[in-house]
Order: C-alpha cells, then sequence, then structure tokens
C-alpha cells in the first residue's frame, strides 16, 4: 500500500476536533493531538494516530474518562504519588512530567509513581520533556497482559517500556525508548492492519507455537520478551516498578482496551527525574554524553552506526512540518472524519518532502 503525506498542522487540527467532539476539553485534545502526532513524525507510527479511533471508541466505552483530572494522593520527601482517575494517559503523564522537574530541581532526583492511569503512548514524547530542561528521565509503563514471560505460555505481561534520556551537547539527546517485547504491541497492529508478517521471534500463536503471522498472536497468542531470559527479567522488574510500588493493577489482572474498550485498566507509570545540576556543571555532564554518543556513531568507520534516539531525532527533523501516515490509518481516520463530518485533509502531492 502506498503512504501519503500529509501536513503536521492539518493531522493535529484533524485529531484535536475528532476528541473534542468526543467530550475532551480542548487542551487536552491538543494535548493527545500533539503527541500522537509527534510520534508518527519521529516514525513510531505504532504509537502515532493508528491509536486514535481506539482511544475515540474506549472514551465512547466508559475506558477513558474526558473530563477527569490527576490528583496528587501522596507526598513523601522526593516521591509523589499521582493517581489518574481515568484520565488520558497524556493528561496524567503531563502532570506527572511538571511534578517531577519541579521536584528534581529541589532534590536533584525525584520519583512520581502513577496508578489509575491509561495509555501514554510514546514515551520519548514525555522524557523529551525532561532532557529540553536539563533533566535526565527514566520512564516505565504496566499496559494490558500480552507478553509472555521467558519459557511461559500465557501473556501475563505488559509490552512495558523503558525510557532513559540524558541531555547532551551534541545535536540530540542521548534517549532509549523501547518496549520490553521483541516487537512493540502497536507494531503487530500495524503489521495486522497492513496485511504484512511480523518478524521471526517476536511472537507465538495460542498453542506457543512461534510463528509470524500478527493475528495469531493478537488472538490468543503472546508477545516474546526481547533478550531472552535477561530481557524477560527486566520486563518482570518494569512490572514490578510501574505496578507494585505504584498500586496501579498488574497486567495479568486487567483486560486490555483492545479487546474490552470499557476497562478502566488501572494503568501504573514509575517516572525517574535526575537534575543533571545536582550531579556536578551540567555543561561538562551533557560534554560527556555528547563524547559517548560520538564514540558510538564512529565505532564503525563506515559511519552506519546511530546512537539510542539518533534515528527518531533525524525523523522528527525531516518530518518537522510534513508526515507520511499508513494507508490503513488514513482509511480508519477519513472514515472517523466523515462520521463526525469533519472535513478530512488532502494529501500532499507525491514527492512533497
Ligand atoms: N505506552 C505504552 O504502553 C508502550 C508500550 C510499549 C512500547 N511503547 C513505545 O513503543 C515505541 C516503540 O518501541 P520499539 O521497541 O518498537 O522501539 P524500536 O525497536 O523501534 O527502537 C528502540 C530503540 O532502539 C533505537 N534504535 C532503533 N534502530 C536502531 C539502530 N539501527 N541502531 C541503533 N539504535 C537503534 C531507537 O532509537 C530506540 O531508542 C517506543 O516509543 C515505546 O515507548 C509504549
Amino acid at each position: 500500500m502506498t503512504s501519503p503525506r500529509f501536513g503536521v498542522a492539518a493531522l493535529r487540527s484533524l485529531a484535536t476536533a475528532m476528541l473534542e467532539a468526543a467530550g475532551v476539553t480542548t487542551p487536552a485534545a491538543e494535548l493527545v493531538a500533539r503527541s500522537l502526532v509527534a510520534a508518527d513524525q519521529a516514525g513510531i507510527y505504532s504509537h502515532g494516530l493508528l491509536r486514535l479511533p481506539l482511544y475515540l471508541s474506549t472514551i465512547a466505552a466508559g475506558g477513558i474518562d474526558p473530563t477527569s483530572s490527576p490528583e496528587v494522593v501522596r507526598r513523601h520527601g522526593a516521591v509523589t504519588v499521582l493517581d489518574g482517575a481515568a484520565a488520558f494517559g497524556q493528561v496524567t503523564m503531563q502532570r506527572a512530567v511538571d511534578l517531577a522537574a519541579e521536584s528534581a530541581r529541589t532534590h536533584g532526583i525525584a520519583t512520581v509513581a502513577v496508578q489509575g492511569s491509561s495509555h501514554f503512548g510514546a514515551g520519548q514524547f514525555w522524557v523529551n520533556q525532561l532532557t529540553e530542561q536539563g533533566i535526565a528521565g527514566i520512564l516505565t509503563s504496566t499496559t494490558g497482559p500480552i507478553a509472555a514471560p521467558f519459557g511461559g505460555s500465557r501473556p501475563i505481561l505488559g509490552t512495558n517500556p523503558l525510557t532513559i534520556g540524558l541531555p547532551s551537547a551534541g545535536p540530540n539527546p542521548l534517549v532509549a525508548d523501547l518496549a520490553t517485547t521483541a516487537g512493540a504491541y502497536g507494531k503487530v497492529v500495524a503489521a495486522r492492519n497492513e496485511g504484512t508478517d511480523i518478524p521471526a521471534g517476536w511472537g507465538v500463536d495460542a498453542n506457543a507455537a512461534p510463528t509470524t503471522d500478527p493475528a495469531a498472536v493478537l488472538e490468543g497468542g503472546a508477545l516474546l520478551p526481547f533478550g531472552g531470559h535477561k530481557g524477560s527479567g527486566i520486563a518482570v522488574l518494569l512490572e514490578g516498578l510501574s505496578a507494585a510500588l505504584t498500586s496501579a493493577a498488574f497486567a495479568f489482572r486487567t483486560v486490555d482496551i483492545w479487546q474490552d474498550q470499557s476497562s478502566r485498566m488501572n494503568t501504573g507509570h514509575l517516572l525517574i527525574a535526575l537534575d543533571l545540576a545536582a550531579f556536578g556543571d551540567p555543561g561538562a555532564i551533557r560534554t560527556r554524553v555528547a563524547q559517548l554518543q560520538d564514540e558510538v556513531r564512529t565505532s564503525n568507520p563506515d559511519g552506519s552506526v546511530l546512537s539510542p534516539g539518533d534515528l527518531e531525532h533525524a525523523r522528527l527533523t525531516a518530518n518537522a512540518d510534513t508526515v507520511e501516515l499508513a494507508a490503513s490509518t488514513v482509511a480508519e481516520l477519513r472514515l472517523l472524519a466523515t462520521q463526525h463530518s469533519l472535513p478530512f485533509p488532502a494529501p500532499l502531492p507525491e514527492g512533497t518532502p
């Protein structure tokens, strides 16, 4: 299928209008729209506008409360516990980032533990906000039950993302942002929508047999952790950090919104912020981070090696004004626009950068 290109501003406006039509307040709608389009701009199509139809049906079914706002339920020194009150994960995460940055500037290090939340999209959208302020960030989250631990056949874990970002004196921060499954769930959904296979090693079917059929993974199968037993260990620990520490629900106690859109999943997130200024001269730390990035990039003389985060940064720069969307996502959004009597933006002529 071809992938048409659209203006970024037009996509943000369309997504904002659709969310407003579903009862989301304008500031929240703008934030969710910006986060989804930013994921597409970074080439993280699994967490871009592909998610909007699901978000809208989740509001309609009661899984997300479009009018509620997160509330601080506990403070202890540099630790804040935030209850998302079933609001959009993006709304709750924005509050968590703001609280973490403020508290890290006071204490040097701060933790915001989030309960009662929902899906927050791509982790780097949040951690990048910290690195822009000279603060390093570590973020993780629960999701619905879709991953089997190493050797297991039942999906009891989430895809438990881990995002770690360090400010740098170089052109972009050092950011690793990944699902702890071999492939992100959204990439499996995208493959099913586009009618393509997933890579071998990503998942098993309902009989725990290896498969490259995305539908077999999504319908009763399971995703597998990255890195065998080591990745599995990290995924289990992230489940503990983002559910046990926050009093959110373990993935295995939830029904995923892809299965039941009325499911209030009580998603948990853990955000740790480290203010560089508390550790020494922030400029010198940034320079050391840039040295590390350059050493990674030049580790092969042919210049082919990327430092974590380089790929997404390059795409964000290239897609600053216009962005490509998968044809299946365009078809779904076009249908929704028609249902809401909203004009759908015209695709840009082929060859538009
Ligand atoms: N909200 C949620 O519940 C949730 C759950 C799971 C994943 N996610 C998000 O899904 C997104 C995609 O995750 P993924 O696991 O598919 O990521 P990915 O495999 O595309 O990338 C993972 C990391 O590897 C780096 N990378 C990619 N190609 C590289 C290369 N050739 N050389 C060096 N580094 C390279 C990237 O910069 C990135 O930091 C992330 O944004 C994550 O936050 C969110």
